[in-house]
């Protein structure tokens, strides 16, 4: 399972980055926003600027929603580097732009996923990723992790290559449950990744460990 980190924070991508375990990122517009970017040129530097501190694929994601400018506006994300992935939301006109991107070799992440249809239909059109967006659908009383479950029944039927890349991920049980049913890739904020780390019985057995050496030393 591939681990992306779903933030446009240099500063966690480096912290996550240290510790060799990241295979990509995934941006939005609201994470650009909230670290303070501002105007398409500081956009295309941050995108740069992430893509040298990750070797992996980093989903930069389009403004538009008409078909014509969201392969205008993707065709200038994928020629920032070569791991750039373009964004597109699920709609009619970002499915027929999937599948544009498709057959132009330009890889995809289909974002804001809610039912196995639109899972379907990201894979059909040839998504490389296909973003189910599990927290969002806890909020609203409904089971993120059913939808994984459901999606990758669907994949695994008919083996569309297709990546499940588990998004909106609030906390450490999200991955590991995504981990179980097989998600390809989850993406997850650095708070997320770091509780995977920690287990009490861990830091307590340390101490032990650490205080008996002092014994023998
Ligand atoms: C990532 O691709 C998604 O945009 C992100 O995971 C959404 O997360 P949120 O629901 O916490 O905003």
């Amino acid at each position: 399972m591939k681990i992306f980190i779903d933030t446009a924070n240099l500063d966690e991508i480096k912290e996550a980055a240290s510790l060799g375990i990241l295979d990509g990122v995934t941006t939005n517009p609201s994470l650009m926003a909230k670290v303070g970017i501002k105007g398409k040129n500081a956009v295309i530097k941050h995108y740069e600027a992430i893509c040298k501190l990750v070797e992996g694929d980093i989903s930069a994601e389009v403004l538009s929603t008409d078909y014509e400018n969201i392969i205008k506006e993707g065709e200038e994300l994928s020629k920032i580097h070569p791991n750039i992935v373009v964004k597109v939301p699920m709609i009619k006109d970002g499915i027929k732009a999937i599948r544009y991107f498709y057959d132009k070799g330009i890889k995809t992440n289909c974002t804001l996923v809610f039912s196995s249809g639109q899972a379907l239909l990201a894979a059909k059109a040839g998504a490389t990723y296909v973003s189910p967006f599990i927290g969002r659908l806890d909020d609203v009383s409904s089971d993120g992790l059913q939808l994984i479950r459901d999606i990758a029944l669907i994949y695994n039927n008919y083996c569309f290559e297709t990546e499940i890349l588990a998004a909106s991920i609030r906390h450490p049980m999200h991955i590991i449950e995504c981990a179980k049913m097989g998600a390809d890739v989850i993406t997850a904020p650095l708070s997320a990744i770091m509780a995977l780390l920690h287990h009490p019985l861990t830091d307590k057995g340390l101490d032990i460990f650490l205080k008996d050496a002092e014994k023998w030393k």
